[in-house]
């Protein structure tokens, strides 16, 4: 497997951990992980397996420092990389919009030419609406870390798993 640049933006430090649980799981000699508050073209042009990760905030939107970084995905060339995605919410409080910001990242990767992948089942998740679904999956990993964190661990090594036989 070729290196892994894995991109998050987080407000208060739960995506952030994810991410880090994320490489724990590839490894940390082949997956790096980046804060997108400090990241360019030329840092996502070095990958091609690529994970991005976001939490969403307001009701339905990008965390803030994702939101900066849409510009940098739309001028990079992604051609032929392979992009996972994962997204933290809060399905009760936010019944309506649970992690539709990973939902918003989908909506501009969908344009690049780049294969998406990682997609998983909504079972074990109770929430009214989500952007983040298509097909009735999610178009990621969805973690909750405010009401489900007792499964993260188990998400998160199910979701790696699954990209193990996947990425380039
Ligand atoms: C003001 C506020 C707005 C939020 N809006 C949403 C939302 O619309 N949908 C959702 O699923 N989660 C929402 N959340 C939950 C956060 O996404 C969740 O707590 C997440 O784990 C934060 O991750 P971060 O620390 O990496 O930014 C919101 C949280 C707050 C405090």
């Amino acid at each position: 497997m070729q290196d892994i640049g894995i991109f998050y933006g987080s407000s208060t430090g739960n995506t952030e951990s994810v991410a880090k649980k994320i490489q724990e799981e590839f490894g940390a000699d082949i997956a790096s992980i980046i804060d997108v508050a400090d990241a360019s073209v030329a840092d996502l042009e070095k990958f091609d397996n690529l994970i991005l990760g976001t939490s969403t905030w307001g009701i339905g939107d990008l965390q803030d420092d994702f939101e900066g970084f849409l510009s940098e995905i739309s001028n990079a060339n992604m051609d032929g990389k392979k992009v996972a995605l994962f997204g933290l919410g809060d399905q009760y409080s936010y019944s309506d919009s649970f992690v539709d910001g990973m939902g918003e990242l989908f909506k501009v990767l969908e344009e690049k030419n780049c294969e998406l992948i990682g997609e998983t089942s909504t079972d074990g998740y109770e929430y009214d609406a989500s952007g983040a679904e298509k097909d009735d999956k999610f178009v990621g990993l969805a973690i909750d870390i405010d009401n489900q964190d007792d499964q993260t661990e188990e998400r998160v090594a199910d979701w790696v798993a699954e990209l193990k036989n996947q990425f380039n």
